[in-house]
């Protein structure tokens, strides 16, 4: 079973590497076909170690091991009070890490080009997965199978880790914690199911209901509810089929439904609590979209005003209705090169304008999806033979799904770019951050880290849309994740490139600072009026479907019209590998304005279905002459 193999994937290789440290990866690895169904002696033997020659390798383990779980660790760092242990110094910098893309900013017409500051130096664990929850806290977690993190769970509260040789071998790092965005302080939670590129979306109530993962949690179901103690409730036997880089999508009924993952050529729904599902929907598409090293995974899926799912995988997307279980529509291709992961592009649907529609029975709003940068279907197979890394994308595309016969309208961005986020802002404009210009997704797979963002405004002319950032100063590859708060600003965190925690001798240190990136909306000068929402106005009820929503709010320094006016309300979305599912905006309609001096009481129009806004807690926006308020929780139902 020497010599290379097609199949070879970059997070492979590197567990490969982590669990064999001494030996040569050529002897062990007996990569798998993705397309054989697998039974359930792979499933927990997914490297056939335990079966195959390994070809005299001795120091193979009879099972998957996760790295550094004992109980007692010499040498290791003192935890503080609050259970973080100190960043470990890292040396001087890679040649590599400076090798960066800052792009100029345009400063000429004295406008705003953003600010970043640092919130916490070290949030314990690096967020590979991000979600802002309704308590106003952020939820970061990476996965059990890198190992030890800098937060320690309390010795009392350790979880039994079902990989290691020893029964009862207990791994005492915490892999999730709540994030308070607004002090850094973090709260270690724990997880017993490896999350390890799993999926996420909230349920009506505002709970994370997370799903998928590698090993143990690939089947696995985790809820967590909005508090200061809650901590993570599983259901590791939940799914007929593994899920690991799956995608999950809110549907209009409340539930979830959740799509591929490595070899699971399929979808099904999240089952109720305790419940698990005998079998899955097959979904061939995902099966053709798989080349020889997939390019296919964490498919992009929006859900459609009219109830239906665009599904994106590769290069082709499908119209999916799912409830008769029917590919209605097949999407021309994109051409140019692959957009999922590995070859990881940004994409989002974008904002959804109800303001056309009239309140009963209006025309559904156009869903017009976009998709940016990505990598060359080769990109992970000459990455894997060398050092030589391929250049990503750079041309990013529209399709307006409303037009039967649509195609694809291409521009280019200022720069390539693969493993990027793409935020939707409360104003309607997108925001590009994150990545890489060369390389894809995989460990130590990409070069060039892309500092600038950039903003992009759907509404302008082609060739006017794209406008760069201030850059960062930190370099975000594999792995890291961007959230929109409350506040308007921009969380962004994590970034590791690295099998496990490493701080030195790498090219990139595995990245636990976490920083907020201000738009320029929201720069001192430009946002001395910010509106500002009366929140004890806001009725506690929250929103109901095709309903009058009033509140008010208030301007501190001068008045504003209807006209300068606009209310728009976000779905927080579950992030990681460059995507945000479930992201969405809408921009709700103004039944009635009346301003009394500088203070106004506004009346709009709720979505009239859940097609538009599934159930569950939003985030709403006032906009005057472009800048955003601070948000209200918003239930709606
Ligand atoms: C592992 O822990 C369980 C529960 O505490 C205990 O019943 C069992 O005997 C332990 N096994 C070993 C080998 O220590
Ligand atoms: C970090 O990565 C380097 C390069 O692969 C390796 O030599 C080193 O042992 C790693 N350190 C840790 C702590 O894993």
């Amino acid at each position: 079973m020497a010599g290379s193999s097609s199949l070879l994937r970059a997070a492979v290789f590197a567990m490969a590497l982590l669990l064999l440290r001494a030996s040569s990866v050529d002897a062990f690895f007996d990569p798998f076909s993705i397309f054989r169904a697998r039974t359930e002696g792979e499933i927990f033997d997914p490297f056939g170690v335990g079966s195959t020659s390994n070809g005299g390798a001795d120091d193979v383990p009879e099972k998957p091991e996760v790295a550094q779980t004992e109980v007692e660790e010499k040498g290791a760092a003192r935890p503080n009070t609050m259970g973080l242990t100190r960043v470990p110094h890292s040396g001087a910098p890679s040649k590599a890490s400076t090798e960066t893309t800052v792009l100029r900013v345009n400063t000429r017409d004295d406008k705003a080009d953003g600010a970043w500051t640092i919130v916490s130096d070290n949030s314990g664990v690096s967020a590979m997965h991000l979600a802002i929850m309704r308590h106003g806290r952020a939820i970061m977690f990476d996965t059990v199978t890198t190992g030890r993190s800098l937060m320690r769970l309390r010795f009392d509260n350790c979880r039994v880790d079902p990989r290691a040789k020893k029964p009862n071998t207990t791994d005492c790092w915490a892999h999730a914690v709540e994030f308070d965005y607004n002090n850094g302080a973090v709260r270690p939670l724990k997880i017993l199911t490896d999350t390890w590129c799993s999926a996420g979306g909230f349920d009506a109530e505002g709970n994370l209901v997370q799903s998928g993962g590698y090993f143990e949690g690939d089947k696995a179901v985790r809820y967590l509810s909005p508090c200061d103690t809650c901590d993570w409730v599983e259901h590791p036997r939940s799914f007929a089929d593994g899920r690991w880089y799956a995608t999950q999508q809110v549907l209009p009924d409340g539930r979830f439904a959740v799509f591929g993952g490595r070899r699971s050529f399929s979808y099904e729904f999240v089952p109720k609590p305790g419940l698990f599902n005998h079998q899955s929907v097959p979904l061939p598409f995902l099966r053709d979209t798989t080349d020889d090293v997939e390019n296919n995974l964490y498919p992009f899926v929006n859900l459609l005003p009219d109830g239906s799912l665009f599904i994106f995988a590769n290069d082709r997307g499908i119209i999916l209705d799912h409830k008769a279980e029917l590919v209605i529509r097949e999407i021309p291709q994109l051409p140019g090169g692959a957009r999922s992961y590995p070859a990881s592009a940004m994409s989002a649907l974008l904002p959804l304008d109800l303001r056309g529609g009239k309140l009963h029975g209006g025309a559904d709003p156009e869903p017009e999806v976009i998709i940016c940068g990505g990598a060359p279907t080769t990109s992970f197979k000459v990455g894997e033979n060398g050092d030589k890394l391929m250049v990503a994308l750079r041309d990013c595309a529209r399709i307006n799904l409303a037009n039967q016969d649509a195609r694809w309208t291409t521009e280019d961005m200022p720069v390539a770019r693969v493993m990027g986020d793409m935020l939707i802002l409360p104003t309607g404009d997108l925001l590009l951050l994150n990545g890489a210009n060369r390389g894809c997704a995989g460990w130590g797979f990409a070069k060039g880290p892309v500092l600038s963002p950039l903003l992009y405004s759907p509404g302008q002319p082609q060739g006017s849309r794209f406008r760069p950032l201030v850059a960062s100063t930190i370099a975000r590859l594999y792995h890291s994740t961007a959230a929109l708060l409350p506040d308007a600003t921009v969380l962004v965190a994590g970034g590791n490139t690295n099998a496990g925690y490493n701080f030195s001798g790498v090219d990139f240190p595995t990245e636990v600072r976490v920083e907020r990136f201000t738009p320029p909306y929201l720069e001192r000068h430009v946002a001395v009026n910010r509106p500002e929402i009366y929140m004890r106005s806001v009725p506690k009820d929250g929103m109901r479907y095709g309903s009058r929503f009033p509140f008010r709010f208030r301007t501190p320094v001068a008045a504003v019209v209807e006209a300068d006016v606009m209310v728009t309300m976000y779905a927080p979305p579950f992030t990681t590998h460059g995507y945000s599912m479930h992201q969405r905006l809408l921009i709700l309609a103004i039944a009635s304005f009346v301003a009394d001096g500088w203070s106004y009481a506004v009346t709009v129009d709720a979505p009239g279905k859940p097609e538009l806004a599934p159930p569950g807690y939003y985030l709403v926006f006032v906009v005057a002459k472009g800048v955003p308020s601070e948000a209200a929780w918003v239930k709606i139902q």
